[in-house]
């Protein structure tokens, strides 16, 4: 049976635990490092979070607290919109390393395709932060670089001047918001597709397909999309303040959804909000 230590192997052979836990939208404080603190002690042994979130010093804080050894704890952060480009890329990645207080991470993401500061060059912006990605990466400071809210021509024209093809997508992906295009290409690539908001931000609990599913197995909605995630080869980052519920979504892993429920799933449709068109935000 799976569990929270299982792994996915990503395309460098790095393993990376299949379902991380995701502090978007947690402010720096207390909640969140008492948040992190209940992850862990729950087992999740993946922590997801992102310059841009602005609680890295929690969540560094609550890891060294937490007792374990660095590397039992597989963490990501990500590059914020304003620190694109190759140095800025260079100076960014050491504040964040500061701010978690460690020596490494496991995942660096470049956290946005096209900022809009660099929405009329982002191409060539790209390359360049890529080019610092690959020297961190070869220098042994990240073991596994990607990308997040990328799009296949973001990808493309990215595969134009990398060297290092992107380990991993993460992007908006629940049941109900599924970009097929780009999962499609991402699996093609052998790139990992992580899931971030795989409850919709809460908007999966009021899905009819997936209460009837839930109730059939004697389930919450959160551990039918879960696991939903999960049986389509995503890794989800699921995001909890409240203790019971990150408990509840750790609990998935001794039931298996059909394939008639899976495809039921499959065929929702804009109930869930559906992610940002990169290209179009004024951000
Ligand atoms: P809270 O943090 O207050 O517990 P997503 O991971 O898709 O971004 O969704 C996060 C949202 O879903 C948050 O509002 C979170 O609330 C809520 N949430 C997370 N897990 C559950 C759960 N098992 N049951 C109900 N709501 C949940």
């Amino acid at each position: 049976m799976q569990s929270l230590t299982s792994t996915y192997h990503l395309s460098n052979g790095v393993t990376i635990p299949i379902v991380g836990f995701g502090t978007w939208q947690m402010e720096d404080g207390p909640t969140t490092v008492h948040a992190v603190h209940t992850a862990i002690e729950t087992g999740y042994r993946h922590i997801d979070t992102a310059a841009a979130y602005q609680n890295e010093g929690s969540v560094g804080k609550a890891i060294r607290e937490s007792g374990l050894a660095r590397s039992d704890v597989f963490l990501t952060t990500k590059l914020q919109n304003r620190d694109h480009g190759y140095q800025a890329t260079h100076d960014a990645f050491k504040r964040s390393l500061q701010a978690l207080g460690v020596s490494y991470l496991d995942l660096y993401l470049i956290h946005w395709p096209n900022p809009i500061a660099f929405r009329d060059r982002w191409q060539t912006v790209n390359a360049e932060t890529w080019r610092a990605f690959e020297e961190l990466y070869e220098a042994g400071l990240v073991r596994s670089i990607g990308v997040s809210n990328f799009r296949p021509h973001h990808l493309e024209t990215l595969s134009q001047s990398a060297r290092i093809i992107p380990m991993v997508n993460q992007i908006r992906l629940c049941p109900g918001d599924v970009d097929l295009k780009t999962v499609d290409y991402s699996r093609a690539q052998n790139i990992q597709l992580e899931a971030y908001s795989p409850l919709g931000t809460g908007l999966v609990f009021d899905v009819p397909d997936l209460q009837s599913v839930a109730q059939k197995k004697n389930r919450t909605v959160a551990q039918i999309a879960l696991r939903w995630s999960l049986q389509k080869g995503f890794l989800p980052l699921p995001k909890s303040t409240t203790p019971a519920r990150i408990v509840e979504n750790a609990d998935v892993f001794d039931f298996d959804l059909t394939q008639e429920e899976i495809n039921q799933i499959d065929n929702l449709t804009d109930c869930c909000d559906q992610a940002l068109d990169p290209d179009k935000t004024n951000f």
